[in-house]
């Protein structure tokens, strides 16, 4: 019987740690090209990204690079003087570990606008995110936290899936303690 709950509880919290990772590629099938100023934008502020998820660049390798800039001023001065990482595969997987936000400009073309704020969220049980130090009189093209943005549909949805989920977890760690 422990040995069963052993196992039941090893299989279970084995698969809440990986089963929510997902993968985005970036600006979906048209990949990371220079696009209208606002597309990437637009692109991360549909969708909800938690540490575990991964983001894919897919360009020709010769023609950009994705570089990855340490603060807001950075990302919005498109100033990739001190980079954090630099890509340049071609086909780039960044996986989110930290929550919060990170930055991506295009080497080429982030002065027009091909440069994306991923703004990653705790795993499970979504909150809002740490933000690191926002400008408070956010210009237009800062993507600042805005609670009220137009996805606040689907993060309730999922807010509500995320207790869920969070809750049968507790109850499976708290019943894993005994063993
Ligand atoms: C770009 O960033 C570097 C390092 O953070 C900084 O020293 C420099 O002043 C910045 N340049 C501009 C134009 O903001």
């Amino acid at each position: 019987m422990a040995l069963a709950m052993k196992v039941l509880c090893f299989l279970v919290v084995t698969y809440f740690g990986i089963c929510c990772a997902t993968v985005y590629k970036v600006g979906d099938s048209d990949g990371w090209i220079q696009k209208d100023y606002d597309y990437y934008k637009d692109w991360a502020w549909s969708k909800t990204f938690y540490v575990g998820d991964t983001i894919v660049f897919e360009y020709k390798p010769n023609e950009d690079k994705v570089i990855q800039v340490r603060s807001h001023d950075d990302f919005r001065s498109c100033n990739t003087s001190d980079p954090k990482s630099v890509f340049t595969s071609g086909e780039d997987s960044v996986t989110m570990e930290k929550p919060g936000h990170h930055f991506f400009v295009s080497d080429k073309h982030c002065k027009t606008g091909q440069k994306v704020d991923i703004r990653v969220h705790h795993q499970v049980v979504p909150t809002p995110a740490p933000a690191p130090a926002p400008s408070p009189s956010a210009p237009s093209e800062a993507p600042g936290p805005s609670p009220s943005s137009p996805k606040s549909d689907a993060s309730t949805v999922k807010t509500v899936e995320g207790l869920f989920v969070y809750l049968v977890v507790g109850l499976f760690a708290f019943a894993c303690v005994g063993y």
